[in-house]
């Protein structure tokens, strides 16, 4: 990177610091899709950062979340707001020139993880390539984002979101916890801790960000990676659906049944973050429903979506039983465990109970996907043709070849 090098603060972590800490939780990236680390930002630097973005929001260079909104395929793009939510591009010059801090350790987490996750391919190049920055406050009364993957597909070639918590006195109850959602596995909810770095695969892990009752800031870095998005869904004959969802979680395919899989938990967090706008509202539900009955009605991409909600629900019941001492030795042979519990006693596992959603339609993450599936016994070739994104309704067509 090197975008007008901004000037360094004098606590800044060094690029050393940096990757030896990321490498530590390279395993946990690569075995559950996510990491957290707190300690690695000098708590006079993270609060140089904090104050960075209140100056930033202060002087009004964050502008209003806007997104773009399709009703139906068809149907004229509208722009709409995502309420409370504020935020702006550090690519932005008039942004960068207040925000040096932000810029130099944005530079060294890109790096950083370059160097720490060689298996990633990340391609974080100089003057700011292959790297996006962006800065976000969330003003409270609610504020809150739908469950979503940073990466909906090509021509994305996101491949690691790495999150900055900004919020020094956040306490239980102000809410705005990021909510990871790992494929099948219980979901787990991390507050926004100020300092604390959370990575996590861009093309992987549905997430959400819960209501928001308390002003809150984060920047995000996003880094590239080649070979993104060249994952295929396969069903071999020798292999039944039930064990191919359960390899999903380290496939990007896992997004063409994301939304069906989770309907409710989608559906919810579309409620809880567009509920003041109610026929807005009402008409990204009807789309999110559309595409849920759209994947059902589908042939082999429903018998996926069915062996992947019976999973869920099995996975959901272990959890259940590891939290009172049990074990089920049957469904953990079958699919992935679940996460391992994070160390830090801070973060909350998630309470299922208003913890839904679905996820809010954007033009710039409406892209088509396209996979192939071999499905069933009698080898059936199929494509699946899907928009696998975070909101525009999943066209989800099946071609028999
Ligand atoms: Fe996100």
């Amino acid at each position: 990177m090197g975008r007008g090098m901004p000037h360094g603060h004098e606590d800044s972590p060094s690029l050393s610091s940096l990757t030896s800490g990321l490498a530590a939780v390279g395993p946990s990236l690569a075995s559950c899709g996510y990491a957290i680390l707190d300690g690695l930002l000098p708590p006079c630097f993270a609060l140089a950062l904090h104050d960075e973005m209140a100056t930033l929001h202060q002087q009004q260079l964050l502008r209003p979340h806007r997104f773009g909104f399709k009703s139906s395929p068809s149907a004229p793009v509208r722009i709409v707001r995502k309420p409370h939510i504020y935020e702006a591009e550090l690519s932005e010059p008039h942004v960068r020139e207040h925000a040096a801090s932000i810029g130099t350790v944005s530079e060294l987490v890109a790096s950083a993880a370059g160097a720490a996750f060689p298996e990633l391919q990340l391609s974080p190049g100089p003057n700011g390539e292959g790297t996006a920055v962006k800065l976000q406050c969330n003003e409270g009364h609610g504020g809150c984002f739908p469950l979503h993957f940073d990466n909906a597909g090509p021509p994305s070639c996101r491949k690691l979101t790495c999150l900055v918590y900004l919020n020094p006195s956040w306490a239980e109850g102000d809410g705005g916890e990021l909510e990871l959602v790992p494929w099948l596995a219980p979901p787990m909810q991390i507050p926004p801790l100020g300092g604390r770095l959370v990575l996590f695969r861009s093309d992987l892990v549905l997430h959400r960000v819960l209501p928001s009752r308390a002003r809150r800031f984060c920047f995000t870095i996003w880094v590239d990676g080649a070979r993104t998005n060249e994952d295929k869904l396969v069903l071999p004959e020798s292999r039944s659906a039930r064990e191919v969802c359960a390899e999903l979680g380290r496939s990007g395919a896992q997004r063409l049944l994301s939304r069906a899989v989770y309907a409710a938990e989608y559906e919810a967090s579309l409620a809880a973050c567009m509920g003041s706008s109610e026929q807005l509202c009402a008409e990204m539900v009807a789309q999110h429903r559309a595409h849920v009955a759209a994947c059902d009605a589908s042939g082999p991409l429903a018998k996926l979506v069915h062996a992947a909600r019976e999973l869920k629900r099995e996975l959901a019941h272990v959890a259940a039983e590891v939290a009172a001492g049990t074990t089920a030795p049957i469904v953990a042979a079958a699919v992935p465990p679940p996460p391992p519990p994070p160390s830090d006693a801070q973060l909350q596992p998630a309470t299922r109970a208003g913890t839904a959603g679905a996820e809010a339609p954007s033009v710039e993450s409406d892209a088509e996907a396209h996979r192939t599936a071999r499905a069933g016994s009698s080898a059936l070739t199929v494509r699946l043709s899907a928009c696998a994104c975070s909101d525009s309704l999943v066209r989800a067509s099946v071609l028999v070849l």
